[in-house]
């Protein structure tokens, strides 16, 4: 059931019930961080392994103390510039949050969504809400209530109605390492405007580096059909010239025989634009009946970073 009742969805979270719950970036899957029962069942409806953990919630900075402790000075710069919004901080775990939530480790993620009806909702409760993307393991995310209710109609009472997500992808994530600042999963928060406020940042390197955050590394956020990524459109279009091509292209429409059905995400060339319009793209791409889906390269900066590290996790097979 798609609803906008705060009241309905503050019984149901403080009756260790999991609702939808809409946020700028995604809609997640919430429940009370404080109950072991509400996030096993997150765990479970979501299909997803133990070892990978959950971001916490807030409503205001005032709450992160009972959240996290040791925080670096420069963490609590970036929550003051960024908060409410689509940046996730890495900190020490305090320790009354479960190792369930963080999967055993010692840092916890957390963030103040900028959601009007998500912070709304966190306004009537007197705990925190862990909420992890509410897509099965390794689907695409979720931008609207319908997509949630798509996924999950028979499994959640709920889910609360905010609208399609501003944002549109996941937030940034953002940790510290002695005095380095260390970007783990890109978002909608571009590393450009991180920097401005911390000098230059580390990208977390998923082929160099130990998993610190598993779910960044496998096979993300991908479609039924397989999807190409490329930085020659002709020749790839080209090469399956016998398919039914779904092209996802970022300004221009392409005219090809073979592409059955194309998304343009920003005719203006607008990034942000681009990035909050890919999931829903990929989403109505994939319902389509088509053999395969092609998008290009985005350019590499700002929030066409994210894009391409959302599209090249989507293509892994
Ligand atoms: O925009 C978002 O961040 C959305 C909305 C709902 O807030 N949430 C979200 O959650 O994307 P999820 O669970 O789909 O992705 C969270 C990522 C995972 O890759 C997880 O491994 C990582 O954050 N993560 C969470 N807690 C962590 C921790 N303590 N240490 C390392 N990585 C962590
Ligand atoms: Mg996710």
């Amino acid at each position: 059931m798609i609803s906008n009742d705060i009241e309905l969805a503050a019984e149901i979270v403080k009756n260790e019930g999991i609702i939808g719950f809409p946020t700028e970036t995604v809609y997640g899957l919430a429940g009370n961080i404080y109950s072991t029962k509400a996030i096993n069942k997150i765990y479970h409806i979501k299909q997803r392994p133990l070892h990978n953990p959950l971001i916490v919630h807030i409503k205001a900075i005032g709450d992160l103390d009972r959240i996290a402790i040791e925080i670096p000075a420069i963490a609590k710069i970036l929550a003051q510039k960024f908060w409410p919004g689509p940046l996730t901080l890495l900190l020490k775990k305090h320790p009354n949050v479960s190792e369930l939530i963080t999967a055993g480790h010692q840092t916890v993620a957390v963030r103040i969504p900028n959601h009007p009806v998500a912070l709304a909702l966190l306004q009537q409760l007197d705990f925190p809400l862990a909420a992890p993307s509410a897509n099965p393991f390794g689907a695409i995310s979720p931008t609207t209530p319908g997509h949630v209710e798509a996924y999950f109609k028979e499994k959640l009472p709920m889910v609360l109605d905010g609208e399609a997500c501003k944002a549109g992808i996941e937030s940034t994530i953002v940790g510290f390492k002695g005095e380095s600042v260390v970007i783990y999963r890109l978002g909608a928060l571009s590393k450009e405007e991180i920097e401005k406020v911390t000098g230059p940042a580390i990208l977390f390197n998923k082929e160099e580096n130990a998993p610190e955050a598993p779910g960044m590394l496998s096979k993300h956020y991908a479609p039924q059909s397989t999807l190409y990524v490329t930085d020659n459109l002709s020749e790839c279009i080209g090469r399956f010239s016998d398919k039914k091509i779904g092209l996802l292209r970022f300004m221009q429409h392409r005219e090809e025989q073979n592409i059955k059905h194309q998304v343009v995400l920003s005719p203006s060339g607008n990034l942000k634009e681009a990035a909050s319009k890919l999931y829903a793209a990929l989403h109505e791409l994939d319902a389509m009946t088509v053999d395969i889906i092609i998008a290009e390269r985005f350019p590499d900066h700002d929030l066409g970073r994210t894009i391409n590290d959302r599209l090249e996790r989507a293509s892994k097979q």
